[in-house]
């Protein structure tokens, strides 16, 4: 038997189980899981441990049975009191999540005690996880259901390998951003080491909400948050080609095709098969087919469509309305156009069996799918791969009409495709598909036969926790495990403390205090001041703030405080009660013809503007629409190339600002301007920066001294690692937390 807790190394987490519980008046009564994540994940988990809720509410008295029972197939599960079910997974999941991905926002129904619940059965669910995991284990958490545990594991657990994968759509940020929770959810993803969607529209709506919504720049593989690099990926979901195979393979079926080949002879099969839900289009689908038969009546003698409707989320008002719309629909048709013993439309509203459903898939004509969305939709890789296997007759008979709002869309070049909104067009492109050549159907099936088996479970989890794992392995490479983290931290208060003499070079924005949405907005706050004043009064340590900014501003904020100051990347540096002087001469002859480029370029940006400092000049864009000014930044770079062409200057790319600046200035200039000869080997150097810009004041710090990387920085590789000590902190919280702790500690020895 399984165990129930200890260390596994993949656990997997959903919300939905494989199996689904009933509780009857004989006790427990198992039944498989309907829906695209249970089939698809099912045939994958080999040894994993899955977590999930069992489907319904089990009393007390039947929790140890029901344990017992999902233990034997290493399923163990979370249990949801009623409360819970209704509040967590009916509202939050069902009615606010569910609605929201798809892009149905009028239909979002949250209240806060229902977000309240979401997040405490997260917790749970984190919980549940923990338990099972050792160092090395890896958790794969799967939908939205489970949005906010990859950030609850990474809290409880730093240094766990964590994936996330969204099987629905990631809508537009114009519709994501209706959701209350959006920032509290990005981060519940971001929490993993590798976020992954179906297809590469979700990506990249989810990084521009992450944009938007918090103001993270990602680049296409990726982006960096909370100290960590997080990878972004798309992995499309596959079917399980074997499984689908050996069932059409079986004698079984083989009898049900011949049975369903002696029932409709004679007449065409136009399929449907979903979940009962509102994002499957099924009205749409059954307007087209009546929009068909009012323009051919005679083709309800010859066509048949079959709609399988498999019960779903039937506690929610919402389903029992598109259930009845549904029905009524149907019945109207068949009253329409119906005959004495010829229904146009024939209804199960119940789950099948896998071969009666493969047999279906096998008899049918034609294949509708029509979602108004969905993020992959399965029943279309799964029709496509039974009509094209070996087994019964019927190989290579269909067509599949499929919406192009489904992600399966994407994947299934030979489909015809249809807006489901447009009832001609699709009543049209039914026609078309029922007429289709026989060489061309064999053609379209083929082609889309070779992306199914490509894209098969079991390529596709490989596939993702192969990316995760080099997610991970990235992270790790650049960031000590947490343990030794803590013996590093140790040793460097340490030095601090005993060293005869203390030299602190510290890069402000990003660095010492948040980054805001405006550089005006980041003034220092009285603990920065202070926090830079006690380290200031500690004996024989001189402190020096080097930042980007001009020097008009340094002075403002600091120039009463007694420490050193650098301003505009090096060039002018102040010692305390002293004038500003500049470290270089420079030939600024290219400053005027580039200012006037970036100001022309500025005045077509909304929200762009230029600042002009004694050595450089910079074009802002962090209040410009962030990938509208993105792309005319990139523009920019381009043009700025052509126009630097043998003048003595570069360019740097800032958060949301283009640069141009005087060649040989950069922070390194100050930090050799204090150490020209290097340092004397008592004293202590230490250094700390968060971005690109601090890569030359780090690199340019005497030998044997500590460079502090802030947020997601990296070591530049310029210099030779051993050369010096590298320590990483998450953001400027954990910066003054660790200036505060060396004061301290230095406080302490010298008394
Ligand atoms: N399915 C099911 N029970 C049935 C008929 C079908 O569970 O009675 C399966 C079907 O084989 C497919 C899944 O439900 O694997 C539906 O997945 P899809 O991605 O099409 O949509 P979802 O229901 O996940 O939104
Ligand atoms: C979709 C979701 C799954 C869910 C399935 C069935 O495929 O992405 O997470 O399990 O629908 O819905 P249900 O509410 O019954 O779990």
């Amino acid at each position: 038997m399984a165990q129930r807790s200890g260390q596994h190394a993949l656990v997997i987490a959903s919300n939905r189980l494989p199996v689904r519980f009933a509780v009857t008046d004989d006790g427990i009564v198992s039944e498989p899981s309907a829906g695209g994540l249970a089939s698809a994940l099912h045939a994958i988990r080999g040894d994993a441990v899955w977590i999930g809720w069992p489907g319904t509410v089990v009393p007390e008295g039947l929790v140890d049975e029901a344990t017992e029972l999902l233990a034997r197939d290493n399923f163990v599960p979370v249990f949801l009191s009623a409360e819970e079910e209704e509040e967590f997974y009916g509202r939050a999941c069902n009615d606010t999540l569910w609605p929201l991905l798809h892009y149905f926002g009028d239909r979002l129904r949250l209240t806060p005690e229902a977000w309240e619940r979401y997040v405490r059965v997260n917790e749970r669910f984190a919980d549940r996880i923990l338990e099972h995991c050792g160092p090395d284990s890896r958790v794969w958490v799967h939908d939205f259901h489970l949005m906010l545990v990859p950030a609850i594991l990474r809290r409880r657990a730093p240094g766990l390998t964590i994936g996330f994968f969204l099987h629905t759509p990631f809508p537009s940020s114009e519709v994501y951003r209706l959701l209350p929770a959006r920032a509290a959810v990005l981060r519940g993803m971001l929490g993993a080491d590798y976020v992954s969607f179906q297809v590469g529209d979700y990506a990249r709506h989810f990084r521009s909400s992450c944009l938007r919504v918090l103001g993270l720049d990602s680049d296409p593989d990726g982006l960096d948050y909370d100290g960590r690099r997080i990878g972004i990926g798309v992995d499309p979901i596959g079917i399980d080609t074997r499984g689908f195979a050996a069932a059409l393979a079986d004698p079984e079926t083989a009898s049900l095709v011949e049975s369903l080949e002696e029932q409709y002879e004679g007449r065409k099969l136009v399929l449907g098969v979903e979940r009962l839900d509102y994002t499957k289009g099924i009205p749409q689908k059954l307007l087209a087919f009546e929009r068909l038969l009012e323009r051919e009546p005679e083709r309800a003698r010859t066509t048949t469509m079959l709609q399988v409707l498999v019960p779903s989320r039937l506690d929610s008002t919402e389903y029992l309305q598109q259930r009845d719309e549904i029905e009524l629909l149907i019945a109207h048709i068949n009253g329409r156009f119906g005959q004495p013993g010829v229904t146009p439309v024939e209804y199960l509203h119940r789950s099948i069996s896998r071969k009666a459903l493969v047999a279906l898939y096998r008899r049918a004509d034609v294949m509708m799918v029509t979602p108004l969305r969905d993020g992959m939709n399965l029943v279309a890789q799964e029709y496509v791969l039974c009509q094209s296997a070996p087994g019964p007759p019927g190989r290579w008979r269909g067509a599949l009409v499929l919406s192009e709002f489904a992600g399966a869309a994407q994947v299934l070049p030979g489909a015809i495709l249809v807006n489901p909104w447009d009832i001609d067009g699709v009543a049209e492109r039914l026609v078309a598909a029922l007429e289709l050549e026989p060489r061309e159907r064999r053609r379209r099936l083929e082609t889309m036969a070779r992306r199914v088996n490509a894209l098969d479970t079991h390529r596709w989890a490989d596939g993702f926790l192969t990316r995760l794992g080099r997610s991970a392995r990235a992270y790790r490479r650049f960031r000590p495990p947490p343990e030794a983290e803590g013996a590093v931290r140790e040793r460097l208060v340490r030095r601090f403390a005993r060293a005869r003499s203390r030299t602190v070079f510290l890069d402000y924005d990003g660095t010492l205090r948040e980054i805001e949405p405006h550089p005006d907005l980041a003034a220092p706050t009285p603990e920065i001041r202070s926090l830079l004043r006690s380290l200031a009064a500690l004996p024989r340590t001189d402190v020096h703030l080097v930042s980007g900014r001009r020097r008009a501003e340094l002075e403002r904020w600091f120039g009463q405080l007694p420490i050193h100051l650098s301003a505009e990347h090096g060039y002018l540096a102040k010692a305390p009660g002293g004038e500003w002087v500049p470290l270089l001469e420079l030939d600024l002859s290219w400053m005027r013809p580039i200012e006037r480029l970036l100001r022309r370029v500025a005045a077509d940006v909304p929200g762009a503007h230029v600042e002009r400092k004694s050595c450089s000049v910079a074009w802002h864009y962090r209040e410009a629409e962030p990938e509208y000014g993105t792309w005319r930044a990139r523009e920019l770079l381009n043009d700025l190339g052509q126009h630097l062409t043998g003048a003595p200057a570069e360019i740097l790319m800032g958060r949301r600002v283009v640069e141009v600046r005087a060649r040989g200035v950069d922070k390194g200039v100050y930090v050799r301007h204090v150490f020209p000869e290097g340092k004397e080997p008592t004293r202590f150097v230490i250094g700390f920066g968060d971005d690109r810009t601090d890569h030359d004041l780090l690199d340019a710090l005497p030998a044997g001294s500590v460079a502090v990387h802030v947020g997601g920085l990296r070591p530049s590789g310029r210099v030779s690692a051993r050369a010096r000590e590298h320590v990483h902190v998450v953001g400027p919280g954990e910066v003054r937390e660790l200036l505060r702790e060396l004061v301290a500690a230095a406080r302490q020895a010298a008394r």
